[in-house]
């Protein structure tokens, strides 16, 4: 098994760099800014629970941001439900996150999903004001240290981000999936040749193995954690699980896999009859025939976005969509 990479030349855990700030926040304290104009320190630390208002700030403002200059809406609509969800990462034990600090304020988070054998990265965020200057570079390179030993790392960006893609990209990571957000009600009703049901406990074994056929590595880890909060569904045609979902309700958090086109389709039929919220997945559009059956459905596209890999990376044997990570 090959490793991520070996990265000697980034700073030490700890070590301090000084540069000069970018621009002002309106956010933080004039007269703070004011005296980080000339000089300022930057440290990472390993993120804590405290650490939630700050991060969720940072995201949030950080995605509003990038998603406002090229007019789209950012999945974090206030700083309160970003914040929940920095919270949920912070607060979960297989998840790693590092904050880069300025003079003791946060100004950057970035997250390690280690429950999989293939790690995810996101999100990564630095506040606007401090952009440009290194610190996503060095929370990059902090995590690629720590997942060291994995076989890869994936993760996903908007596609309109020169600044991410450009970051990963000289990190070693490789552009693997063109994605298109999607979100809508189908028109069709589900295919009555199978069945889509809640996922239980019972289906983490059958689910691990539909994962790792498509990718070569199982999820259950994410999925266990998914039960009962948010809505897996598993499709199961002739006594046979083909194909499941984290959810189809939340693009951020589902991802998918399924034996063939008709399986995801019918799935995504199913999972609609299940529930009256609108589906939403991120669709790599390479997928030609499940793209247009999409479109034909009546789904709407939104947001282009990438999935980017380093180290191994096995192309999907079968249907799939990632989440916002993996
Ligand atoms: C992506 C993000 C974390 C990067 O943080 P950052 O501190 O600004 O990044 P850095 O300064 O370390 O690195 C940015 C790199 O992009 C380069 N860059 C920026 N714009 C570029 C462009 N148009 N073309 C080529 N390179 C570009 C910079 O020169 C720099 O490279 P360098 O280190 O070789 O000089 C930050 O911009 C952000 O929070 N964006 C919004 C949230 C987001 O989209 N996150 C990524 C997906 S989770």
């Amino acid at each position: 098994m090959t490793q991520i990479l070996a990265l000697g030349g980034g700073p030490a855990w700890g070590t301090a760099i000084s540069f000069q700030p970018f621009l002002p926040s309106a956010r933080l304290s004039q007269t703070w800014i004011e005296g980080q104009r000339r000089y300022m320190t930057i440290q990472l630390r390993a993120a804590v629970s405290g650490d939630a208002a700050a991060c969720g700030r940072i995201i949030f403002r950080a995605f509003q941001r990038i998603n406002d200059e090229h007019g789209f809406p950012s999945a974090y609509t206030d700083e309160t439900l970003a914040a929940r969800v920095a919270s949920t990462q912070l607060d979960h034990p297989e998840v790693y996150g590092v904050v880069a600090e300025a003079d003791g304020h946060v100004v950057g988070s970035a997250f390690l999903d280690e429950r999989a054998l293939v790690l995810s990265i996101g999100p990564v965020t630095v506040d606007p004001p401090f952009q440009r200057r290194g610190i996503g570079r060095r929370m990059m390179e902090h995590l690629l240290q720590r997942a060291g030993t994995a076989p890869g790392a994936r993760l996903t960006t908007d596609a309109f981000n020169p600044q991410a893609i450009s970051l990963y990209t000289s990190l070693g990571f490789e552009v693997k999936e063109p994605l298109m957000l999607l979100t809508g009600r189908p028109k069709d009703e589900a295919p009555t040749d199978a069945r889509v049901r809640p996922m239980t406990a019972d289906d983490l074994e059958a689910t691990a193995a539909l994962s790792a056929h498509v990718h070569g590595f199982d999820r259950s880890n994410e999925l266990s954690d998914c039960l009962g909060k948010c809505s897996p569904v598993i499709l199961v045609k002739q006594g046979r699980p083909t194909a499941y979902a984290s959810t189809l309700s939340l693009w951020q958090a589902g991802h998918g896999v399924a034996e063939t086109d008709q399986d995801l389709q019918a799935l995504i039929l199913g999972a609609a009859s299940l529930s009256a919220s609108p589906i939403s997945l991120l669709l790599p559009t390479r997928q030609s025939t499940l793209l247009r059956w999409c479109v034909h459905q009546g789904l709407r596209l939104g947001k282009p976005m990438l999935l980017m890999s380093i180290g191994e990376y096995q192309e999907p044997r079968g249907a799939w969509f990632p989440s916002a990570r993996m």
